[in-house]
């Protein structure tokens, strides 16, 4: 039997670059050679982002770049969270193992905790923040539960690999202690404890464009894959960089470094080295770099833009992918919890 692996994208807005090759791409190659299940975490979004009007596109947003970027739907399990109601019933069922504190201290909960009382240090008296908070401020329970709800997607499948990011490292950390907690309070082997999954090596860390870390949604310094070809060519052009080398094989700046980095992923290595070189004997002008950059970009992004426009208007197509996709994740999942249902007492007279 092959291993099952599986991966999750909240629907909060579009797939960027760093998703595209830090996840999509990967997901492409691994749909060969294992069981794969790729979905949309909608109910997660919800913690953060409960807009009845936008829910909706940004589900049918991510499932078209998903499709576009090259998942297929027969040999991988494309799927919606909230098409596996046996999900949210898991959820409640997980919960009843899972310690406030242990979740109050995971380091994304903190972060978006702070985010929404608008605290701005990192004090660690967050709890006494959320608790003694008397302001219409709160701190949602969903947000506090998002590592339980994780947890779930992975362990309702029984799934051995998860490839996700090193955000999502203490996450999955969670579940490895959740499925063994669970396993041993009730004396069964259940749950597989997930491992992360790093298809091909080394994790890829694609920079953003603001000369600082990754490229991130909410940093807002993303390629969108759905960028229009004018709107990608001039964010790459104002791209942050810094005054030029002033003498032969100067340091390389993070600015500039981001900006190889991003031609590593997109570029000939010919064409990489050629401004490498340029860089060391003070000859680059980084118009030349950008515009290069842009144009090796766009040689990857048009046609999956293209492919996303072509499938977001064929809904036929795409209620087919989705009913297919929770029609297999729902049977391994009600089998799931069914055997949990079993295993905690609850029993139908
Ligand atoms: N929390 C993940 C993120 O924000 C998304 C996610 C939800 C996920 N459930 C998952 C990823 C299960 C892997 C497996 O990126």
């Amino acid at each position: 039997m092959k291993e099952v692996v599986l991966s999750g994208i909240r629907a909060t807005g579009n797939l960027h670059l760093g998703n595209y090759f830090g996840a999509l791409s990967k997901f492409v190659r691994m749909q060969n050679d294992y069981d794969c299940l790729f979905f949309i975490a909608d109910l997660h979004a919800l913690t953060t982002h409960p807009d009845p009007k936008m829910l909706h596109s940004n589900v049918k947003n991510i499932l078209a770049e998903y499709l576009a970027a090259g998942i297929d739907p027969e040999k991988a399990t494309i799927f919606v969270q909230s098409d596996i109601p046996e999900i949210s019933e898991l959820y409640l069922l997980l919960n009843m193992h899972v310690g406030i504190g242990e979740l109050m201290r995971t380091a994304s909960f903190k972060d978006k905790a702070r985010k929404q009382l608008g605290i701005k240090s990192d004090s660690d008296d967050i709890e006494k923040e959320i608790i003694g908070n008397e302001s219409n401020k709160r701190v949602n329970a969903g947000l506090l539960t998002y590592p339980t709800l994780m947890a779930v997607d992975i362990l309702i499948q029984k799934a051995h690999k998860v490839p996700v990011g090193k955000d999502q490292e203490q996450h999955l950390e969670l579940t490895r202690r959740f499925a063994r907690r669970f396993n041993s309070f009730y004396g069964v082997e259940l749950f597989p404890e997930p491992e992360n999954f790093n298809f091909g090596g080394t994790p890829v860390k694609v920079p953003g464009l603001d000369g600082s870390g990754k490229m991130g949604k909410s940093e807002g310094n993303c390629i969108y894959l759905i960028d229009e070809e004018k709107v990608l060519r001039k964010k790459v052009m104002r791209a942050v960089t810094d005054e030029g080398p002033k003498e032969p094989n100067s340091p390389v700046s993070q600015p500039i470094q981001n900006l190889f980095t991003l031609m590593e992923l997109t570029s000939s290595p010919e064409t990489l080295q050629q401004f490498r070189d340029a860089y060391a004997d003070c000859s680059i002008r980084y118009g030349d770099l950008k515009k290069q950059l842009a144009e090796d970009i766009l040689r990857i992004t048009l046609p999956i833009r293209e492919r996303i426009l072509d499938i977001q208007n064929d809904d036929a197509y795409l209620s087919r992918v989705v009913r297919q996709g929770a029609e297999r994740a729902r049977e391994r999942a009600a089998k799931t919890l069914q055997e949990v249902r079993e295993i905690m007492g609850i029993r139908k007279f």
